[in-house]
This record gives C-alpha cells, structure tokens and sequence, in this order.
C-alpha cells in the first residue's frame, strides 16, 4: 500500500514517543474491556460484541486503515487477520502511523480492505467529505465499520452527534449500509446521567468515592432498563455502522 505522504514526529524524543505508545495502549485496553466504574462503560460494553461480530466475518489478509487510531482498542479483536495496519490520526500521538485529516486521506483509490473509524466522527469537521474518502480507498466489497456517540453530553472538542438516518445519508455512496445501535434508551439515560453527575468530579476524593458506588450503580440500572425496554433505541448512547462498498 503506496501513501502519497507519511509524516512522522521528527522532533518528538522517543521516550515521549514511548510514553505516549504505552498510554494508548492502556487507554484500548479500558476501551476494549471497560471497567463499570467508568462513567463511559455501557458505551463500550455495547460496541465491542457489534463490531465483534462484524469482524468475525472478515476474511485474512486485511490492509486496514484506521482513521483516528491514535487509541486501537479494537485491533487485537483482527491481529491474526491483518496484512497491514495503518493508522491515521490529526495528532502524531499514541499508535498513529500517519498524520493527515479524514477529509484527505493520502491513499490512492480501491487500495484497502478494512477501515475502521471509531469514536471519531464527531470531531471531524465535514463527516460526509470523511465518509466519501473512507469509500474512496475502500476496495469493492471492501467494509467501513464506524462507531460514533449517541445520546452523549458534549464533550471536549466533538463538533457533531448522529442519528441512524443521518449516518445512513452520509454513506449514500455504499452499495449496503446496516446501522446498530449500541444499546437502548435505558443504557444512553444512564450514561447521560453518569457523565453529568460525576466528570467533574473525577479527580476529587467524592469522585473517587463515586467510582464505587454511584457510578456502577448507574451503569447496572442502564442495563436492567435496556433489558425491561430492548427495542427502544430512541437514545443509545451510541451507533455503529457497517457499511460495504
Ligand atoms: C476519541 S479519539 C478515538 C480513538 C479511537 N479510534 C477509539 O475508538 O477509541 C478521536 C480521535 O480522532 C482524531 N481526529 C479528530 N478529528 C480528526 C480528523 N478530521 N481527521 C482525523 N482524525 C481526527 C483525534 O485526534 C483523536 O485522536
């Protein structure tokens, strides 16, 4: 697979570089298997079997682009399946092999089998120029598996949120487009609830005292709610999408 450009952290020392490598990993870890004392718990419990899934059907021999992969949470689930693994992020921060935005990818077309692009939608300014250039490198019947947030407060620099039709439109160039959603209602209203109460607290000693009781407490009634009320989805608090070319 030929970049047309690939940018490394020239001036970056490597003990900051290998810092950085080891909290990313750290970071994809709690991703992959989230911890219920984590206010965002029940948004990554319910990603993990979708894209599980969906990843499990993929053959071998995969050149996978991630876009936004400074954190790969979900690479270890295809380790055994990919060729190459690229990934391409706005920061030369964490895993990123390529610094370079959603909107150019500096690939030519048809040349990947797999991109994945989590949790990074909503930061991208044009998410529709994003998604027409994740087709763009796509092989035919090449797969997009994308994960973006639901019913979430704002949050740092996020520009947008997405509705099923919404991202449904914005993949109109895909030949089949399947939209999950991560979740019911129950688990968004409680994850809602989570952040609002205890962010700002996080770093104090009731923050500490929260991560033991109120936080999981929350996270287990989002759960017992999605279990009472399964098919309403209306506020997930989050949406994944495979989309193949
Ligand atoms: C929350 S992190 C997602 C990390 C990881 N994919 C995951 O699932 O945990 C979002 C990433 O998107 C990157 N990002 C934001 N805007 C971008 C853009 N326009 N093009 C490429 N990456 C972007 C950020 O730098 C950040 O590393």
């Amino acid at each position: 697979m030929a970049y047309s450009y690939v940018r490394s952290g020239g001036n970056l020392s490597l003990e900051h570089r290998a810092r950085s490598v080891r909290n990313a990993k750290v970071a994809s870890a709690a991703r992959l298997d989230p911890d219920d004392r984590d206010v965002d718990s029940l948004i990554f419990q319910h990603r993990r079997p979708i894209l599980e899934a969906w990843l499990e059907q993929l053959p071998g021999q995969l050149n996978v682009l991630d876009v936004g992969g400074r954190i790969q949470p979900y690479r270890g689930l295809i380790e055994t399946k990919i060729r190459g693994y690229f990934a391409l992020d706005l920061q030369f921060e964490g895993m990123v092999d390529v610094v370079a935005t959603a909107e150019h990818i500096p690939l030519r077309n048809d040349c990947l089998d797999l991109v994945l692009c989590t949790d990074t939608l909503q930061y991208i300014p044009d998410p529709g120029a994003a998604i027409n250039e994740m087709h763009r490198v796509l092989k035919p019947g090449g797969q997009l598996l994308l994960s973006t947030r639901g019913c979430y407060p704002e949050h740092h620099d996020e520009l947008w949120r997405f509705l099923p039709d919404g991202l449904r439109r914005l993949a109109h160039r895909f030949s089949k487009v399947e939209v999950m959603p991560e979740g019911a209602t129950g688990s968004g209203v409680m994850t809602t609830i989570n952040v609002l109460l205890h962010r700002s607290l996080e770093e104090t000693r009731w923050g500490r005292i929260a991560r033991r009781t109120s936080v999981p407490l929350l996270n287990r009634l989002g759960r017992v709610l999605d279990r009472i009320s399964p098919h309403d989805t209306r506020s997930a608090c989050g949406i994944s999408v495979r989309a193949i070319k």
